[in-house]
């Protein structure tokens, strides 16, 4: 055949693929989340979260030393504990196990770590809701402004970035507003912009304990079959003072990173979630998959997609072993 398009001449060795590669991923990028709970001294391994640990402020705090060396420098805090009622009191108050944490991480490392903090109720709340419950039915402003104050004791603490997950209409104006007036002024909002009601949630909420205990949460995490409502999603955020938009999840929501990508230029953050994160590692415990290659494949798809920076637990796997570097 005489062609005189040949696309596989690119292709012929690590070299010219190298050359003409069109995506990077970027390790500097990741986020390594991290559940802290109550107590002291506590280490437990996540049931469904393989080498994911539920840790006292303590604990977490050593295994976080570890993680610097490692060069993990960005992380994400989910809270757990047993006190939950129905205001979500336990979520603003001086024992909430990730306010301690914040306070700790930030006197022991200061600067070298870039702490965000996942701000919701669902960890907090007797029903395991994102939002607090009233008649059986969700006070969306009433939530907003329990949020806004979580967000403002965790930006007291030291905390860099809040994030919020629960999906309630207008908080994070609410937030944001808040912070505002009591001079916050460098608070980063990551806003959990288009979040689906999704099946891959199952691993976290075994580890945040957070499970509704009656219903789901289709009345405001979205609708899997939308798109673009994702976009509403993403003016309103925008409009209210987000500094980050993120998608979640990601790897089945790969259409609505790139949708953000041609309609915003703030930075998009993907959340690859734990259900995701899971169904690699068992599929690598069977040997039907492996676990290096796979792992970059999945960040990589997320980042062509469009996402600059994606919330990940597959990063201190990724840093020991230099899958990167592969
Ligand atoms: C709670 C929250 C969830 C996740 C992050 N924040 C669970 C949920 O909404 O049910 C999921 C993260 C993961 O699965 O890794 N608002
Ligand atoms: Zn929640």
């Amino acid at each position: 055949m005489e062609l005189f398009s040949r696309p596989r001449r690119l292709r012929q060795n690590s070299l010219t693929r190298e050359l003409t590669a069109e995506t990077t991923l970027n390790v500097n990028r990741l986020i390594q989340p991290y559940f802290v709970c109550d107590g002291k001294n506590v280490k437990d391994e996540i049931n469904g979260l393989p080498g994911i640990f539920r840790e006292s402020v303590d604990s977490l705090t050593k295994t976080i030393e570890s993680d610097l060396k490692l060069g993990i420098n960005n992380i994400m805090l989910f809270g757990v504990t047993d006190r939950k009622d129905a205001l979500a009191t336990s979520a603003s108050d001086e024992k909430n196990p990730v306010i301690q944490a914040i306070k700790e991480l930030k006197k022991q490392f200061g600067n070298d770590l870039l702490i965000g903090a996942d701000v919701c109720l669902c960890a907090y709340t007797d029903t395991g809701h994102c939002g607090v419950t009233e008649h059986d039915v969700i006070n969306n402003d009433k939530s907003a402004e329990i949020l806004s104050l979580m967000a403002l004791r965790l930006a007291e603490s030291g905390c860099d970035i809040v994030a919020p997950s629960d999906m309630m209409d207008g908080r994070v104006g609410a937030i944001r507003a808040t912070l505002e007036k009591n001079d916050f002024k460098d608070t980063l909002i990551m806003a959990y912009t288009a979040k689906y009601s999704s099946s891959y949630y199952g691993p976290f909420r075994n580890a945040a304990n957070s499970a509704p205990g009656k219903g789901d949460r289709k009345g405001y995490q979205m609708d899997f079959r939308n798109r673009s409502e994702a976009m509403t999603e993403l003016e309103l955020d925008e409009a209210e003072g987000a500094d980050i938009v993120m998608v979640k999840p990601a790897m089945a929501y790969l259409d609505i990173i790139s949708d953000f990508k041609q309609n915003t230029s703030l930075p998009i953050a993907a959340y690859n979630v734990s259900g995701e994160y899971t169904a690699v590692k068992l599929l690598v415990k069977e040997n039907l998959a492996d676990e290096n290659i796979m792992v970059i494949e999945n960040l990589t798809a997320i980042t062509r997609a469009g996402a600059s920076i994606i919330l990940t637990y597959h990063l201190r796997d990724i840093l020991e072993n230099g899958w990167h570097n592969a």
